[in-house]
């Protein structure tokens, strides 16, 4: 199959149905690969291109889902491999941040202050919390950060890392934006978790 055809979606389904579908699709597609660089840039790929095509609900003009990729914690980016230093300088502590990683829609804030005490945003609560957040009307949320101004709704997943023996890590979020206002319910929560889930699976971190 074309990898392409992969965002096919079949008319006449269910949200359940819908998440499923979305969700064996995804499985096939990162199937033999763990890069998370090309796995996410797929999984946002395969994501937007399903919700639009799926038009009862989200292809439709103005209740189109207009955003849908990845923040990632930043220490997982490649570091500069020559650091110019200055010897008279002391290091200076850095905040702790997420940064704009695979997605697909128009351009977004590139990093996402997450230091505690500082942080704000959406991306930033369910990243800290680990809780994915269902924002119904974005300009309600505290903090909030447009980055589209015609945003109305949003929905973000933490990216949870479930290591045996170990403490759970968060390594980033899933964020989906909406150009109406309610735009995200509870199955599309659902949904949403198990994709996520899915996609961290997948991955070397
Ligand atoms: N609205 C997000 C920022 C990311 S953009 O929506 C793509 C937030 O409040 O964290």
């Amino acid at each position: 199959m074309p990898h392409a055809d992969a965002a096919y979606v079949p008319s006449g389904l269910s949200k359940q149905q819908f998440w499923q579908h979305i969700y064996e699709q995804l499985a096939a597609l990162l199937e033999g690969q763990r890069s998370w660089v090309t796995n996410l840039a797929n999984a946002s790929s395969l994501i937007y291109s399903s919700l639009l095509a799926y038009t009862p609900h989200f292809g439709d003009g103005e209740r189109a889902v207009n955003w849908c990729g990845f923040y990632v914690d930043s220490p997982l980016f490649p570091t500069p491999r020559y650091v110019q230093v200055d010897p008279g300088q002391q290091p200076q502590p850095t905040a702790r941040k997420l940064l704009l990683a695979p997605f697909c829609g128009k351009p977004a804030c590139q990093l996402i202050n997450v230091t505690p005490g500082k942080a704000r945003g959406v991306c930033a609560d369910a990243f800290l919390q680990a809780q994915t957040k269902l924002v119904p009307d974005v300009e309600a949320y505290p903090g909030h950060i447009a980055c589209d101004g015609q945003t109305k709704s949003e929905i973000v997943c933490p990216l949870i890392l479930r290591r045996q023996g170990e403490n759970n890590v968060v390594v980033g979020v899933l964020d989906l934006d909406c150009l109406a206002p309610g735009g995200f319910d509870e199955h599309d929560v659902k949904g949403l978790n198990r994709i996520a889930d899915l996609v961290v699976n997948a991955c070397d971190w």
